[in-house]
C-alpha cells in the first residue's frame, strides 16, 4: 500500500489540513498546526480489516434497566459532582490550571476509595513515585493502600492494569504525558493524546474500572490539545479557582451519569483540600457592610443555594472610552444591565468606568444575578449603602421588567438561614409555593426603575459641588 501523506493537525481542536497554515480555520487559533503521521495510516492493522459486520438484536425503549451502580468516595463534595459516585467502566476527564490542586484532589479521592476497600491505582506521568509519596505524606495519607506508578507508555499501563485484580479506580495524571506505540507522532500531539485516551477508554469499558484522566487547560480555559477527548469521555469536570484565593470549585461540564450544574466547593489548606459544606458562609466572610457598591446575591449552583457578595465600583472616567472590567461574571451581561439602566431608568454611565467583582474568586453563571449587579452599580453611583441584611436576585429583561427565576424558595431559605432579614425578588409567580420564611421581609420589584428609585431614596444628600456639576 502506498504510504499516505502526513496530515497537518491543529493541536488545539484536532482539525486536519493537507498543508501547513498559520491559522486554524476551525477554531481560530494561531500557530497551532503541526505535522503528524497520517491518522488513518496509524490505525493498528487489526482495525483495518474488511470483516463483514455481525448482526445484533435491536431493543425497545421500555424494558428493565438498572441504575448505574456507583463507587462512592465518601468525600461529599466530590461525590455530588460526579452524580453520586463513580460509575464502573466510565471515564472522567478533570481539567484545570497547573497548580490548582488536581493531583491533590485525586490523591485524596484515591485514598478515600482505598480506605473503603477498593483497589485504586494512581499512575503519574508527570511526577516520580517519590514526589507523589511526598505529597501523600504531607496530606497524612501515607498509610492509604493506593498503588502508585510513574509511567507514560499506555501499552505498559494497560498491561499492568490487566494483570491483577480489576481496580475500582485508575487515575492517569495527566493524559498529555501519555504516549502509545501505535502512532508515530511525538508525545503531547493531538494524535498521541487522542489515541492514548482511546486505549484507556477501551480498557475502562472492558475491565469495568472507573478511569479518571487529568487534563491541562489552555489560558482560555479549554482542555489543552484535544477537545476531541472531551467528546470521547463520559464526564468532563473542571477544577477552578485562582491562586490568590483558597477556594477551589469542582464543576461538572458534561456528565452522562449525572447533572451538569452541580459544584463541589473545597478550600486549599496546608493539609490539602478540605470540603466546604456551607460555601455561603465562606463567600460572605469579611464583608464590609458599610460601603456603597456591594450587594448580596442569592444564587443557585445545581441543587444548592450559594450566597455571594457582588462588588461594583463606578468612577468618572479619564479615558475616551470608559473601561468595563468584570471578574467572575459575563461581561456581555454587564453591558446589557448598563444599557437597560440607561434606556429604562435614565441612569447614565457612559462617562464612568465600571468595575465589577464577585468576591472570593467565585464565578457566577446564572442570569439571575442581574438584579444584584444592578443594585450594586446604582449603589456605587449614588453612594447609597444597600441594607446589609438584604439579598437580591432576579433576571432583567431588555424592557426593564424583572423576570422570575427558578428556585425562589431555596434561595430565600438559605438567606434566612444565614440571618438575612430581607429579599428583593422578582414578582412572585402563582405557581411559586408561598415563601414560608417569616423572618424574611420579601419585597417584589416589578421593574428595574422600582429598584433604582428605592436605592436613590437612600442616597446621602449630595455635596453641593457635585450637585452643581451635574446640574
Ligand atoms: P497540585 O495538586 O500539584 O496541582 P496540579 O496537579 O493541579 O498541578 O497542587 C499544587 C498546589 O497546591 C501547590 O501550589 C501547593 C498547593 N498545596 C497546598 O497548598 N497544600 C497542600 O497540602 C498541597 C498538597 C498542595
Ligand atoms: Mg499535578
Amino acid at each position: 500500500m502506498a504510504k499516505r501523506p502526513n496530515a497537518f493537525i491543529c493541536q488545539i481542536c484536532g482539525a486536519a489540513y493537507p498543508r501547513w497554515q498559520g491559522k486554524c480555520d476551525a477554531c481560530g487559533a494561531w500557530n497551532s498546526i503541526a505535522e503528524e503521521q497520517n491518522a488513518q495510516a496509524a490505525l493498528p492493522a487489526a482495525q483495518r480489516t474488511d470483516r463483514k459486520g455481525r448482526v445484533f438484536p435491536l431493543e425497545g425503549l421500555s424494558g428493565a434497566s438498572e441504575d448505574a451502580p456507583r463507587t462512592v468516595a465518601g468525600i461529599a463534595e466530590f461525590d455530588r459532582v460526579t452524580g453520586g459516585g463513580l460509575v464502573p467502566g466510565s471515564v472522567l476527564l478533570i481539567g484545570g490550571d497547573p497548580g490548582i490542586g488536581k493531583s491533590t484532589l485525586l490523591i485524596q479521592a484515591s485514598a478515600a476509595l482505598a480506605a473503603r476497600g477498593h483497589r485504586v491505582i494512581y499512575v503519574s506521568g508527570e511526577e516520580a513515585v517519590a514526589q507523589v509519596r511526598l505529597r501523600a505524606g504531607r496530606l497524612g495519607l501515607s498509610d492509604a493502600a493506593v498503588e502508585l506508578a510513574s509511567e507514560t507508555n499506555v501499552e505498559d499501563i494497560v498491561a499492568t492494569l490487566s494483570a491483577g485484580r480489576s481496580p475500582a479506580l485508575v487515575v492517569v495524571d495527566s493524559i498529555q504525558t501519555m504516549w502509545t506505540e501505535s502512532v508515530e507522532s511525538a508525545p503531547g500531539t493531538v494524535t498521541q493524546v487522542r489515541t492514548s485516551a482511546q486505549i484507556l477508554i477501551r480498557y475502562a469499558k472492558k475491565a469495568g474500572a472507573a478511569v479518571i484522566l487529568v487534563g491541562h487547560v489552555t489560558k482560555d480555559g479549554q482542555i489543552a490539545g484535544p477537545r476531541v477527548v472531551e467528546h470521547m469521555v463520559d464526564a468532563v469536570l473542571s477544577f477552578e479557582g485562582d491562586g490568590a484565593h483558597r477556594f477551589r470549585i469542582l464543576r461538572a461540564q458534561k456528565n452522562r451519569f449525572g447533572p451538569t450544574d452541580e459544584i463541589g466547593v473545597f478550600e486549599m489548606t496546608g493539609l490539602g483540600l478540605r470540603e466546604v459544606a456551607n460555601p455561603s458562609e465562606l463567600f460572605l466572610a469579611n464583608r464590609d457592610r458599610s460601603a456603597p457598591g456591594t450587594s448580596v446575591y442569592a444564587g443557585m449552583e445545581g441543587t444548592r443555594p450559594v450566597l455571594v457578595e457582588i462588588q461594583a465600583l463606578v468612577v468618572p472616567t479619564s479615558l475616551g472610552t470608559p473601561r468595563r472590567a468584570v471578574v467572575g461574571w459575563d461581561p456581555s451581561r454587564l453591558s446589557m444591565v448598563l444599557a437597560v439602566l440607561e434606556a429604562r431608568c435614565g441612569v447614565k454611565l457612559g462617562g464612568h468606568d465600571v468595575h465589577l467583582n464577585v468576591a472570593g474568586g467565585f464565578r457566577i453563571s446564572e442570569p439571575a444575578a442581574d438584579l444584584a449587579v444592578a443594585a450594586a452599580l446604582v449603589s456605587s453611583l449614588t453612594g447609597a449603602v444597600l441594607p446589609a441584611e438584604s439579598v437580591y436576585f432576579g433576571e432583567l429583561s431588555l424592557t426593564g421588567a424583572i423576570r422570575p427565576v427558578a428556585h425562589t424558595v431555596a434561595r430565600l431559605k438559605e438567606a434566612a438561614k444565614l440571618g438575612f432579614k430581607g429579599a428583593v425578588v422578582p414578582p412572585l409567580l402563582a405557581s411559586d409555593p408561598p415563601p414560608g420564611e417569616a423572618s424574611l421581609a420579601i419585597r417584589p420589584a416589578a421593574t428595574l426603575a422600582d429598584l433604582v428609585a428605592g436605592i436613590a431614596a437612600r442616597a446621602p444628600r449630595r455635596a453641593p459641588q457635585k450637585a452643581a456639576e451635574e446640574a
